[in-house]
């Protein structure tokens, strides 16, 4: 018998040959903000290197992660309900099997560590954004039995651990991609959390970057999003051996061919410096669109709130920012009911937000975080005026979100093809602004960048003709 030869298998040795070699599927669902979105892609290519195929199928998933959100109360309450009825449909067989494993990444992850698995025995492993390369270990420790908290903070930069993604899996995630170049912050906003659980400020080295830029767009890639909790804090040395920042990164990024579209978010207006507003003016591959946060339009909350600039400081820079490309678009965020916010204060913030005309903007509620400084605050503000406050603020910014959008009908822009449309012959683009755009098939295929002249807007897309 020749030594390669098979013998035929009995239908037993057989069955159990096939479990042997059907890949092990893990289910990842995202909360929070676009960096947990690409740390979920990220944990997902080091599980693939280690034979786990993903699933949008929790009942199919022998492992099911939570890459969490610890952001406000309630994104931190969701993981223990979902944990909740994960615990249910294993305990009822409504998962694949009863070893499957349940785990929780991210930052409520980061912030509770153990105490997860105190309130939640079912939960099999815990996992710290700064150990995402230790995830494929992590996750064989859990199968052989051990309940395992990885959260410190990792001496190795996981960075140069983690694999590259495959072509084949970024060619499915689409042709817009997320890349981080900078994760967490020094900052201390007195309400927030990122610092505790995401850690100091951390950037990635230039090399690192293009290396993972040029993967991306190899496979096919025609628009990348770097991201980072404080992203225009990014700095490295250049080519040049120089120091450079998130401007000089972004010159260099626009040079690799085949890239069409650069964005980045989420900057924080003190690093906002000169050649990062010139990359707005100079390079046309930079998306005339800026996601910069203010929090509040008045001086008092915004020093408690320790942002470090006045109301006028950021009505500036936006027009320092304007001059330079004055058809950008800018977004916010907003946080209503700071303790010690009075009406007054209140009215500040509507006002810098008539001031500046926002396109887009996210506003909460002040959420109390153990542990953060404004927690301890007296003079907390009673949720209804909290209620109250947001409703007025959305008013003002839905009002400017659909000016804006009416105001484009009629205008030619660059769309991005992206995907399939709802309905049968169409397609969904993507604007300059972000906003999606549908348009009919035959105006290109998936990737192509097309010319479109906008015709009408819907609830949360414009449509478009081609010119
Ligand atoms: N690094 C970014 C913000 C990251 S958190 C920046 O500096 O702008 C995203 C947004 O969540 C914040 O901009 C803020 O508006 C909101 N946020 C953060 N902590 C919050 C809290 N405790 N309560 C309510 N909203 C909060
Ligand atoms: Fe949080 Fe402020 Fe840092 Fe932004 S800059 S992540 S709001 S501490
Ligand atoms: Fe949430 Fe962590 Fe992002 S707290 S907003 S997932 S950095």
């Amino acid at each position: 018998m020749r030594s390669n030869e098979t013998v035929p298998l009995s239908p037993e040795q057989s069955a159990s040959a096939a479990a042997e070699t059907s890949p092990r599927r893990v289910f990842v669902k995202t909360y929070g903000c676009q960096m947990n979105v690409y740390d979920s892609q990220r944990m997902a290519d080091a599980l693939a290197a280690d034979g786990y195929q993903p699933t949008d199928t929790v009942e199919k998933a022998d492992l099911v992660l939570l890459n969490t959100c610890h952001i406000r109360e309630k994104a931190a309450e969701k993981v223990y309900s979902e944990i909740g009825r994960l615990r249910k449909k294993k305990l009822g067989g409504g998962l694949k099997n009863s070893d499957v494993l349940i785990g929780i990444a991210g930052c409520v992850a980061q912030a509770e560590g153990e105490e997860i698995i105190r309130r939640a025995p079912s939960v099999d492993l815990v996992i710290g954004p700064q150990t995402y390369h230790r995830l494929p270990d992590v996750v064989r420790r859990a199968r052989a039995g051990e309940k395992v908290v990885e959260t410190d903070y990792a001496v190795e930069d996981k960075f140069d651990h983690l694999p590259h993604p495959q072509p084949k899996i970024v060619r499915s995630r689409g042709v817009s991609a997320f890349l981080t170049v900078q994760e967490g912050c020094d900052k201390f906003c007195t309400f927030c959390v990122v610092p505790y659980t995401r850690g100091a400020e951390v950037s990635r080295s230039v090399a690192q970057i293009v290396a993972e830029a040029e993967t991306l767009v190899a496979a096919g890639v025609r628009e990348i999003t770097l991201l980072g909790q404080n992203v225009n804090a990014w700095h490295g040395v250049g080519v040049d051996g120089r120091q450079s920042g998130l401007g000089e990164l972004l010159f260099r990024l626009a040079d690799i061919p085949g890239l069409a579209r650069l964005r980045y978010t989420t900057s924080h207006p003190r690093d906002m410096d000169d050649a990062l507003i010139e990359a707005h003016r100079d390079l046309a591959v930079l998306m005339p669109y800026l996601h910069l946060p203010v929090q509040s339009g008045s001086d008092r909350i915004l020093k408690a709130m320790n942002r470090r600039h006045t109301a006028a400081d950021y009505l500036r820079l936006v027009e320092r920012i304007r001059k330079a490309r004055p058809d950008i678009a800018l977004s916010g965020d907003f946080i209503v009911g700071f303790p010690g916010e009075t009406e007054t204060d209140f009215a500040d913030t509507l006002q810098l937000v008539r001031d500046v005309g926002y396109v887009q903007a996210y506003s909460f509620k002040y959420s109390p975080r153990p542990g953060t400084p404004g927690a301890d605050l007296e003079n907390q503000v009673p949720e209804n005026r909290k209620d109250d406050r947001l409703q007025q603020l959305q008013a003002v910014l839905n009002a400017q979100n659909q000016s804006f959008a009416a105001g484009l009908v009629g205008a030619t822009t660059d769309v991005l093809i992206e995907k399939p449309g709802r309905n049968a012959g169409q397609r969904v683009g993507r604007s300059p602004w972000l906003i999606p755009v549908v348009v009919d098939e035959k105006a290109g295929e998936i990737g192509d960048i097309v010319n479109v002249r906008i015709t009408a807007t819907g609830a949360n897309s414009l449509f478009a003709e081609t010119n």
